[in-house]
């Protein structure tokens, strides 16, 4: 008898007994700011959908229009016959925008993450990460051939400290951290990464969009450019795929060898050109960004003296509680009050450091904020 049964069974009993089991709930409208689930009404704080274009009637008719031009899918990878006037339309407009000579696209952040670090790295190498990196960069370095080191969450002293001298190192930070809402030092990365000649990576799937004056993200507002800077297209830009934003020479590497790219189907014409629809609308609505700022600012004013508060310049604004059981009862305290919000626990945060993950979107109303600060405070109160 193969194992897998057994293991099968004694993982989700493990994970049961700890109290981490995840599940998915059907939702409709989870895009908007007022979700369904069950036939009851919630205001969603859960989704990545920061600037309120993931149900934006502009963009939808941009897709429908690229749908009655392209059809529905690509066809093929890129390399055969998968890549289409949408596709480099796509690729000019952010290369444009970002001020790369090359962007390759992805079909998520999760395979371009993946397909960068497997393809760049070799056994010699010395790989350098944020210890909070995103999953898809600490599984791919753990995988890669390289040696990985992770340095403490945003300490630029102790990345400092791991650079050997010799490796050919390449350093790996997020932009804007998924889970903490906060901005990783890039001026200093930056000069720490340049001084010993390494190359530096920033993904930025949660700064893009949100930060700097032109929704250029966490780079435009630090005023640096990394050597690779990874964009995503399930947050901000309100659908998904990814982009990888390179010199002329690591585009050309990455299209010929990187694997997700060269053995995978393109993302479908319709969606680049929605997308392609949608830097443009990330660079000329200012206003969503201004929505978000006058948000965050009032939600720090409902909550700043609660216990668990955490201060960000993000629209991610993580609520700290500290024990998984407990965070679960708070979450669902205002779920019968009628707010939707996600509980984050180990594995995905460190243990202890349970929270609430509470998202703006630009189609949030202060009233909206109003309520979740008074439903938040009667689940604290009651614990
Ligand atoms: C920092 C970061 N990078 C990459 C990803 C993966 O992006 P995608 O959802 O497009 O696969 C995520 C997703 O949550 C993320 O938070």
């Amino acid at each position: 008898m193969p194992a897998f049964k057994s293991r099968i069974e004694s993982s989700l009993a493990s994970r049961k007994a700890q109290g981490l089991t995840r599940s998915m709930n059907v939702v409709f409208a989870g895009n908007q700011s007022i979700l369904e689930h069950d036939g009851k009404r919630y205001i969603n704080f859960s989704s990545n959908d920061y600037l309120g274009l993931a149900n934006d009637q502009v963009l939808t008719h941009a897709w429908q229009q690229g749908l009655s031009v392209y059809g529905s899918g690509s066809g093929a990878s890129p390399m055969v016959t998968g890549f289409s006037a949408a596709h480099s339309n796509l690729e000019a407009a952010l290369t444009e925008w970002l001020g790369y000579e090359r962007a390759i696209l992805f079909g998520s952040g999760f395979s371009a993450n993946q397909a960068l670090l497997f393809t760049l790295l070799e056994k010699s190498d010395l790989l350098l990460q944020d210890r909070l990196n995103h999953a898809s960069l600490m599984e791919a370095g753990t995988l890669s051939p390289a040696k990985m080191k992770r340095f403490k969450h945003n300490d630029v002293e102790h990345l400092t400290s791991l650079f050997d001298g010799e490796s050919n190192h390449l350093v790996v930070t997020e932009g804007v951290f998924s889970m903490d809402g906060d901005c990783a030092p890039l001026n200093a990365i930056t000069d720490v990464t340049q001084a010993n000649k390494a190359w530096l990576v920033v993904d930025d799937a949660h700064g893009i969009g949100v930060l700097g004056k032109s929704g250029g993200g966490s780079c435009e507002l630090a005023n640096v450019k990394p050597e690779i800077l990874v964009v995503t297209f399930g947050k901000a830009f309100g659908m998904s795929g990814a982009a990888v934003l390179c010199d002329q020479a690591t585009g050309d590497f990455l299209m010929q060898f990187a694997r997700h790219h060269v053995y995978s189907t393109a993302m479908p014409p319709a969606q680049a050109y929605a997308l392609t629809h949608a830097v443009t609308m990330v660079q000329e609505q200012t206003w969503r960004r201004e929505k978000l700022a006058e948000l965050s600012a009032y939600y720090q004013e409902c909550l700043q003296n609660v216990d668990g508060f955490t201060q960000t310049t993000t629209p991610i604004k993580p609520f700290v509680i500290g024990e998984s059981q407990k965070v679960v009862q708070v979450a669902k305290s205002c779920r019968r009050n009628g707010i939707w919000l996600t509980a984050i626990r180990p594995p995905t945060v460190p243990k202890g450091t349970s929270r609430l993950r509470i998202t703006l979107t630009a189609n949030h109303t202060k009233e909206q904020v109003k309520t979740l600060s008074l439903a938040l405070k009667q689940a604290l109160g009651a614990q």
